[in-house]
């Protein structure tokens, strides 16, 4: 366990250090996530400005009897990442017949609760948890019973929070595991009026600002640092050449940091880019899996402002 500890701590000192140390100062977003910022991220899925959420779930909800149709029978679903088991419960509720449920997760504390949860709620589902990396190549478990195809489940548009050619990277993994007829239901945020989308990412009780900065105070924690998330302004902006909303942390004044024992310095309205959130339009983003998948559906809700897309292994 201890050796666990130092070894992933010493990961998170390499990738801050190198992150600070850039030109345009930058730091991974998967370290928004300690216990505090989990919380805070489901937070802002419940925010009335942050449409993401609630728009995919009314998406699936819509249109649950044509989902189902195109998913079939006796599949295995494969779900990618946490935090949304509101939505896998959708699927499982109504989908009849799954030969087993298989999510994927690389916290093993998340993961061990998902599958204790789904235990008392579907004590009749086989469930055969991962615990890894997704980004990272990685094997399907053995599954005994005869199945018609796997289906792997990835909402929330988290494929937009890679650069498209990570993505790409991510969708070539994925689609390494599958057999030709294999799926993917995805889902993408779409392109729109910028005020929507900057107003997502601003909401007027600052919890995207909390989740923004407590990076800061994760690093200070693990890594010995001793950032003053009061000298920062959360800063989230659409731009419109990348396609992207970025986050970022502005520095207020001209101060200096330590991160263990590494000096930082930042002058006045110097920042930190934390987070990118791709937005795409429907041809955008078929022109992104082209080389794995065909695009079989596309739901998305009254205003096109998310999209639930079914991608057939080709
Ligand atoms: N993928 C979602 C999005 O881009 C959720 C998300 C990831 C998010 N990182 C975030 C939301 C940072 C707010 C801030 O919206």
């Amino acid at each position: 366990m201890y050796n666990q500890v130092t070894l992933h701590s010493s990961k998170m000192l390499r990738e801050v250090l190198q992150g600070l140390e850039k030109e345009q100062k930058q730091l991974p977003s998967k370290y928004f996530y300690d216990e505090r910022g989990s919380h805070l991220f489901e937070e802002i899925t419940e925010l009335d400005e942050y449409y993401l959420t609630r728009t995919e779930i009314d998406i699936m909800q819509s249109n649950m009897p044509d989902i189902i149709h195109t998913v079939g029978n006796d599949v295995v679903l494969m779900e990618l990442g946490s935090g949304s088991s509101r939505k896998t419960r959708l699927l499982l509720d109504h989908l009849s017949c799954i030969t087993a449920y298989i999510p994927v997760e690389i916290s093993e504390q998340f993961l061990e609760s998902v599958v204790q949860n789904l235990a008392t709620g579907y004590p009749d589902l086989t469930v055969k948890p991962i615990s890894t990396d997704y980004t990272q190549p990685f094997e399907l478990p053995e599954i005994n019973q005869q199945y018609s195809q796997l289906v792997v489940f990835y909402p929330g548009s988290t494929i937009g929070n890679f650069h498209p050619p990570e993505a790409k990277q991510f969708l070539n993994t994925v689609a390494n595991l599958m057999e030709p007829n294999d799926a993917m239901l995805v889902g993408v945020d779409l392109k729109k009026d910028t005020d929507v989308l900057e107003t997502a990412y601003n909401d007027q009780n600052g919890i995207t600002a909390a989740f923004n900065k407590n990076i800061l105070h994760h690093i200070n924690r693990k890594l010995d640092g001793n950032f003053d998330s009061d000298n920062f302004k959360h800063h989230a902006f659409f731009n419109a050449d990348e396609g992207r909303i970025e986050m970022h942390l502005i520095a207020q004044k001209d101060h200096t940091i330590t991160v263990a024992d590494e000096d930082f310095s930042f002058l006045k309205g110097e920042s930190i880019h934390t987070e990118n959130s791709y937005k795409y339009s429907v041809k955008e983003f078929k022109e992104l899996v082209t080389p794995w998948f065909t695009v079989n559906e596309v739901w998305t809700d009254p205003n096109n402002y998310f999209s639930l897309q079914y991608l057939q292994r080709t």
